[in-house]
């Protein structure tokens, strides 16, 4: 990490991405000087993990906002009272949970959402970790002639399959809604330039993008499928393990995450919070 540390310890996780920042209470205020440390390490490791935290929703909050504006997601139930912040739960009796194919937050908006902040409040003993992949790590891995190729395309992005109308929502029960609000669909570039790190980065996931707009379904679903196989890989990944109190943020931008379900008749409840992005350039 360039620049030198003084308020807190970055340990990586793997070499592809993430960190854990110890020597922070995110409950107490966070100064200027540690906000650019942390701030630094977000964007040098893709997504950083907090151990042993004891945050009110209100803290939650107040941390989200020093990054920016809150994205309110529209399908995820809310925590009571509080509107800004998502629940992701699954109950001891259910099957399903809440993410687990391999996708970035909200690539379905106009404007995406630039990272997610998510707090474990419950977790079970063992499972429900949570696999992240640096879809910078895959980007600079392609060779030269498909990075040549993938340059100037766009690929078109929705929520409807997902979570409208037609979707496969059944086994959510109560925990997804709204499929009225499961509208948008959005062109974004299949390589973005990151605007805080100027990185180029793979962005399209597997469960958002429709497919490579101006390409026929038969031509876009092979190259996806390619490029969806090679991010993955494990090189490209790390694995956390949730604590109660422990929160992980990640780069929406940078990063995929899924969301593993192995642990059948445990609840897991973890709180998200994701904060506003800015355009992308096409
Ligand atoms: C999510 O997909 O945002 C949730 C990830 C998780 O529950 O680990």
């Amino acid at each position: 990490m360039s620049g030198s540390r003084q308020t807190i310890d970055v340990r990586p996780v793997t070499d592809a991405l993430g960190a854990e920042i110890l020597g922070i209470d995110l409950a107490a205020e966070v100064g200027e000087r540690q906000f650019a440390e942390i701030s630094a390490a977000y964007d040098e490791f893709g997504v950083i993990f907090f151990r042993d935290q004891r945050l009110s929703p209100e803290q939650h909050l107040g941390f989200a906002r020093r990054w920016g504006p809150i994205n309110i997601n529209r399908f995820f139930q809310p925590v009571a009272g509080y509107p800004e912040i998502a629940e992701v739960r699954k109950e001891p009796d259910q099957t399903r949970n809440i993410g687990s194919l391999w996708h970035t937050d909200h690539s379905y908006d106009v404007v995406p959402a630039m990272g997610s902040i998510l707090y474990a409040r419950e977790v079970p003993e063992v499972g429900g970790d949570t696999l992240f992949a640096s879809m910078v790590k895959a980007y600079d891995a392609l060779s030269d002639g498909l990075k040549r190729m993938l340059e100037g395309l766009k690929a078109l992005h929705s929520s409807r399959h997902v979570f409208g109308q037609a979707g496969d929502r059944d086994e959510y029960g109560e925990r997804i809604g709204n499929p009225e609000l499961a509208t948008q669909d959005a062109l974004h570039p299949v390589v973005l330039r990151h605007p805080r790190t100027g990185l180029k980065a793979l962005y399209v996931n597997p469960n958002f993008t429709l497919g490579i707009d101006g390409w026929s379904r038969a031509e876009s679903q092979p190259l996806l499928d390619h490029l969806y196989r090679h991010a993955q890989r494990p090189e490209f990944t790390c694995r956390f393990r949730w604590r109660p109190g422990s929160i992980a943020f990640w780069d929406n931008l940078a990063t995929w995450h899924l969301a593993l379900n192995d642990y059948p008749g445990q609840r897991r409840l973890m709180h998200r919070i994701t904060v506003e992005g800015a355009p992308l350039a096409m």
